[in-house]
């Protein structure tokens, strides 16, 4: 299917690795041009060799804690000064921080709570707000939310990644109408589990704990939360999906929420 994206150009935020990594690369691979943005010169200088080697597009990175109004400002000003970026057709949202312990949120401090909705509740709007002067008007403007299960239903423990997925999910609806105004498409994916760097080492290590492989832990784990086809999805199964909400094939879709999630929300309901 032609795509038609080739010369477009794309922020996509935590893209040193994970899903933003992975969607990234599947844009380059279309020919658009891919700002990279993360904490992490390191990360991101690697993850920019890498697409850079791989698709000979031009691909740029900018540092930036999202968390924090003036990095995200300088950002934005550092990407309009790179020759080539100065308008973007494509803005992923994605940074976010996994699921890293198993206790009971609700008893968490103020500031164990804070900490994750600055970044991903907060911080979407951030970049949204001062990466949106920047956007393209001609209609091939899109935001993309990469939000999550837990968002649409209880995904124990991550009460709080569910508060912000929710909230990021709401929020896509209230700018699809918005930013339509200015010929800007916004939309989210629900991811369910995603098999990242991070989620493998995960999944090795309760496999382990359990005397399984990686497999037969999945696929129990899987059934158990009501993901029939139990499994996890592969980066580029997410990164397909967002390709085609960038391009011009979906420009009829406005303010979705697609699940991709093997099956899960079928039983959330
Ligand atoms: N993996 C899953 O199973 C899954 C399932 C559903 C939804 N999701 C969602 O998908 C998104 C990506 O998840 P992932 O698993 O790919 O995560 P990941 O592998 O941990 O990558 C997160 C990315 O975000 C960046 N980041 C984190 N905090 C940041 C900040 N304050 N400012 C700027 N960048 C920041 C990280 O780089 P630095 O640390 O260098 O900043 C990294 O590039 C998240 O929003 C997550 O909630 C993931």
């Amino acid at each position: 299917m032609e795509l038609g994206l080739s010369g477009r150009t794309a922020l996509v935020c935590g893209a040193s690795k994970g899903i933003g990594k992975g969607i990234a690369r599947a844009l380059a691979r279309e020919g658009v041009n891919v700002a990279l943005l993360a904490r992490g010169r390191e990360g991101l200088d690697e993850a920019a060799r890498q697409i850079r080697e791989e698709t000979g597009v031009s691909v740029v990175t900018v540092s930036a804690d999202i968390t924090q109004a003036e990095s995200v400002a300088a950002a934005a000003q550092a990407l309009r000064a790179e020759p080539g970026f100065s308008t973007l057709n494509i803005l992923i949202n994605n940074a976010g921080a996994p699921v890293t312990r198993n206790d009971r949120q609700v008893l968490w401090n103020d500031d164990e709570w804070r900490e994750l909705i600055e970044v991903k509740t907060l911080g979407a709007l951030r970049v949204i707000r001062e990466f949106l002067p920047m956007m393209a008007r001609d209609g091939t403007g899109r935001v993309i939310n990469i939000t999550g299960s837990s968002g649409i239903a209880v995904w124990r423990p991550a009460m709080l990644h569910g508060l912000n997925n929710s909230a990021l999910i709401h929020t896509t609806g209230y700018l699809a109408q918005d930013l339509w105004n200015e010929r800007i498409t916004v939309n989210a994916i629900v991811p369910g589990l995603v098999g990242t760097e991070f989620r493998e080492e995960w999944a090795d290590g309760l496999a382990k704990q359990q005397g399984k492989t990686r497999e037969q832990f999945l696929a129990d784990f899987c059934r158990e939360r009501g993901i029939f086809m139990e499994r996890w999805a592969e980066v580029d199964e997410v990164a397909d999906l967002a390709l085609f909400i960038a391009s011009d094939r979906a420009r009829y879709i406005n303010g979705a929420k697609l699940n991709i999630d093997g099956g899960f929300s079928v039983n959330a309901r």
